[in-house]
């Protein structure tokens, strides 16, 4: 991270995701004794991958800190892709399951698209499900993925309105790049989604007065890439070895040099990262209030 000079530049998700989980776990306490409700989150991990694993253990451990219930469901490797939606039409029809979260990358004998659909949309709390992508695309009540809708929590708390901004999402994935452009372009963005083939995107980027970085290169986007005064989001998690031979994580910005250019910046570790479960545990909130008919809370206020 940057010395004590740019201090005042760094947007601290991970300081922010912790306030955000405490607002969840208060409106989690008050919605049982109100209601006698408790948010239910399912997580199926197939397979032993060790990156899914960490992920899968970290989001079973901060849905119980946050007083909901944990479901976590183990399947091997060699499952097949009907008994993965025998499973997930099981939790589609359990009253006690308000989100169901099925983790990727799937192995390759399951169609991860068909089994992402096959989530009622209603719990579907990656908001990865085409009806939800929809709804998000044509202004109606979806559930947003999980990280651009934590990158949009940071921007705004950082700048308030957004409006008539030039945003450059850099990127264009379905989980991050695309609902991340839809987003922006509902807080009336004006937006440039750039992607491997854009033509000079080093002069796309420095029209940006918001950038979201999501490549999953290690610091492509250099400094002098960035327009004095802009805000940074840096989206990716990389591990590289650093000049110790040590392995070490990086953004998909060169955060050294672009902290001295830009207004603010997400740091990584410690930026976006942490913000991704602290809304998933929000998207769960909201996907059980909204099976309950119940108002949902208010997460971004801190009374
Ligand atoms: N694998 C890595 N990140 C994610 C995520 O946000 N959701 C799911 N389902 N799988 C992931």
């Amino acid at each position: 991270m940057s010395d004590g000079a740019h201090a005042e530049k760094i947007i601290d998700g991970k300081a922010f995701a912790g306030a955000l989980r405490g607002r969840i776990a208060r409106a989690v306490s008050d919605l049982r004794e109100r209601h006698g409700l408790t948010p239910g989150l399912a997580v199926v991990l197939v397979g032993e991958d060790p990156a899914s694993q960490v992920y899968v253990r970290n989001k079973g451990k901060q849905t119980q800190e946050a007083g909901m219930a944990s479901f976590e469901h183990r399947l091997p490797e060699n499952t097949s892709q009907e008994e993965l939606l025998d499973l997930v039409r099981q939790l589609n029809d359990d009253p006690a399951v308000h989100g169901i979260l099925v983790q990727l990358p799937l192995p390759k004998q399951i169609d991860s698209a068909a089994v992402l659909d096959g989530i009622d949309p209603a719990k579907d709390v990656d908001g990865f499900h085409v009806i939800n992508a929809g709804r998000l695309a044509t202004g109606q009540a979806a559930l947003v993925p999980c990280t651009p809708l934590g990158c949009l929590m940071l921007l705004k708390d950082r700048l308030g309105d957004l409006s008539g901004k030039r945003a450059v999402v850099v990127g264009r994935s379905n989980i991050v790049g695309k609902p991340m452009a839809q987003l922006l372009l509902a807080e009336n963005c004006t937006v440039t989604v750039a992607h491997s083939r854009t033509q000079d995107l080093a002069a796309e980027c420095r029209r940006a007065d918001i950038l979201i970085a999501a490549v999953g290169r290690p610091e492509m986007i250099r400094g002098d890439w960035i327009a004095p005064g802009a805000t940074v989001i840096d989206v990716g998690i990389n591990r590289i070895e650093g000049a110790d031979g040590k392995g070490r994580l990086v953004g998909d910005v060169a955060f050294e040099e672009a902290v001295k250019v830009a207004g603010a910046i997400t740091p990584v570790p410690g930026g976006v990262g942490p913000m991704t479960i602290a809304c998933l545990l929000a998207n769960t909130l909201t996907a059980a209030c909204r099976a309950k008919g119940i108002a949902e809370p208010d997460l971004t206020s801190s009374n």
